[in-house]
């Protein structure tokens, strides 16, 4: 059987060097190409055998690479690569995590630790930018141990201080981890290759290390079907001339151009005819090769980037699959009906939820869903007045939000928003996301709190102080000591028998009136329609009555363990009198 290239995706905090990194792999400018020099798109870059062979010939003594080269795709630091998904699984075999030596661990360097991890992606860390590192000396294209062995003591003693707290922060994520050469076991233990993506320096150590891995964990996974082509959809893109075109990662099998394929879309599938293959040429990339820079190929076996032309394709969408159906449609229709299909378990009651592709709307429900927060509806793409309406006719306030990743609010949608009763949180890293969910939630439930503790009848239990009768009646005042919770005006009386005995009519503390009193404090209080010495006594100790209602709702309330106490005193008085009061 034959072995395909390792689809190898390179991942990333902004800025770190993923393109730069891939460039020079290249030995093209990609970089200086690009807008603003950020990468716009996702692409995929071929790279041959032999151009691997020629980067590592120093390293690679006499050993010999069974598989046909690398297939990197580079994912822009500013989107998330969840949209690199096949079979709601990653199309990524391998992965380059990049981390500027000189920054460390950052957002996105955490986001996509935690996809990898979901995956269980086997991965290499490039500490990248060692040249940037004070006093470095460049030996440009030198493997790492070379160059490193030339470097000034505290030079090296900076580079390892940087490497031993990515060692720590990987710890804490659960990771072990290790500079590559000191690594004994690659199976447990994630190598940290330090390298130049500017300089050269380390590169083929790096190059070396995901082929050794590739060849040596990768073997059956990259054993590749002679049958029908499977590929998943990077990016759905217009091109002048052609139409409608689909990016893709052809990850198993063969695609021909007149095969009809089958899409997956938001909606049904397409079934359509591919009227073109277009291949980067080796050593280019999708997104910068135009016109002279594709072939037009017959067919094309996985693993390799493609452009397909096919009319229809309008709908389709990123991370979805495409399947060659030449014979059978219906059933792959239905394959690929279920795997476009949202799986995603919605609840009655739950915060809603869009992403802006497949991939990233399966992550942030596979979050949410790990740390128990329910959702009530998903969707893909921008956010529209329907989303703004539905959203906000969830009934419990707390559940009343709309948590947006790496999606446009439309304009109606604007102001949709700015009528309804609806929280929107939107962010381009999924954890941050969450993190904003959380600390909303923590915020709006204390808030929620306060208002119900200003309307429900609260918890409180006093003592009738000795020595404190004031005045027998007409009305009765007394002094008390608040054992525990609060008393306030207003509140009736209730006696450990189950007695209610009147209403206190005012409060006074220090001669002043006051509206409530809390534990420890010592106030007298005014109760109309009752007698000292004939309701209650000195040295007698009291409670605030609860109206069943209230005691219902308190449940909703966070009460500290006295007043807590005090209510399930309250309710087995209570109970005394009427059986399942309160429930
Ligand atoms: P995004 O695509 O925006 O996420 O960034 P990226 O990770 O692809 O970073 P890119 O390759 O565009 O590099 C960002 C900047 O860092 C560029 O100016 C590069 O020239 C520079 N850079 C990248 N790698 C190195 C390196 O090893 N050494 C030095 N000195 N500069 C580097
Ligand atoms: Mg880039």
């Amino acid at each position: 059987m034959a072995i395909r290239q390792p689809i190898v995706s390179v991942l990333g905090h902004v800025d770190h060097g993923k393109t730069t990194l891939l460039d020079h792999i290249r030995g093209s400018t990609v970089v200086k190409k690009e807008a603003g020099r950020i990468t716009q798109h996702i692409g995929a870059t071929e790279v041959p055998l032999e151009t691997i062979e020629g980067i590592c010939s120093d390293v690679m003594g006499n050993q010999s690479f069974k598989i046909p080269g690398l297939l990197f795709i580079d994912t822009p630091g500013h989107h998330s690569f969840t949209t690199l998904r096949s079979r709601g699984g990653s199309l990524a075999d391998l992965a380059v995590l990049i981390i500027d030596v000189r920054e460390g661990f950052m957002p996105q360097t955490l986001e996509s630790l935690n996809i990898l991890k979901r995956f269980r992606t086997p991965f290499v860390i490039a500490a990248n930018k060692v040249d940037r590192i004070n006093g470095w000396k460049t030996f440009e294209n030198q493997c790492f141990l070379n160059s490193w062995s030339a470097q000034d003591t505290q030079v090296q003693q900076v580079l390892d201080d940087a490497i031993y707290k990515m060692i720590g922060v990987m710890d804490d994520e659960g990771f072990k981890c290790d500079r590559y050469d000191r690594v004994k076991d690659f199976t447990d233990t994630a190598a940290i290759v330090p390298i130049s993506a500017i300089s050269g320096e380390g590169v083929a150590d790096l190059l070396m290390i995901m082929v050794g891995l590739a060849q040596k964990f990768l073997e059956e996974q990259l054993e590749s079907e002679e049958g029908p082509g499977l590929a998943s959809v990077l990016e759905v893109k217009e091109v002048r001339g052609l139409g409608t075109t689909l990016d893709t990662i052809v990850y198993d099998g063969t695609l021909s151009s007149g095969d009809t394929i089958v899409v997956g879309t938001t909606n049904e599938p397409v079934v359509t005819k591919v009227k073109a293959l277009l291949k980067p040429k080796p050593l280019e990339e999708i997104r910068v090769a135009k016109g002279e820079q594709f072939d037009t190929v017959a067919s094309v076996s996985a693993a390799a980037g493609i452009k397909i032309s096919a009319p229809n394709l309008e709908d389709a969408l990123a991370g979805a699959p495409v399947r060659v159906a030449n014979d059978d449609v219906d059933r792959v229709v239905s394959e690929v009906a279920a795997e476009t299909n949202i799986c995603i378990d919605c609840q009655e009651e739950g915060v809603s939820i869009r992403a802006d592709a497949l991939g990233s709307l399966e992550a942030l429900s596979y979050e949410l869903t790990n740390r128990e927060i329910p959702i009530k509806s998903v969707g893909i793409g921008d956010i529209s007045k329907r989303d703004i309406i539905e959203a906000s006719a969830t009934t419990e306030p707390l559940k009343r939000v709309l948590l947006a990743f790496n999606v446009n609010v439309l304009p109606d949608a604007q102001e949709a928003l700015a009528e309804a009763d609806l929280k929107l949180l939107q962010h381009d890293i999924i954890y941050k996301l969450i993190e904003d969910y959380e600390d909303w939630f923590e915020k709006a439930t204390a808030q929620s709190d306060a208002d119900l503790r200003e309307v429900v009848v609260h918890p409180g239990k006093y003592l009738f102080l000795e020595n404190c009768s004031f005045r027998i009646n007409h009305p009765a005042v007394f002094g008390i000591r608040v054992l525990a919770g609060r008393v306030r005006v207003g509140s009736r009386i209730l006696r450990p028998d189950g007695r209610t005995i009147g209403k206190i009519q005012s409060i006074q503390k220090d001669k002043n009136p006051v509206k409530e009193a809390k534990q420890g404090d010592e106030v007298a209080i005014s109760v109309p329609g009752m007698t000292i010495g004939r309701q209650c006594r000195e040295t007698d100790v009291l409670y605030v009555d609860i109206p069943e209602g209230d005691a219902r709702r308190l449940r909703d309330v966070k009460l500290n363990t006295d007043e807590r106490e005090i209510l399930e005193e309250v309710i087995r008085i209570k109970r005394k009198e009427k059986v399942g009061w309160g429930m």
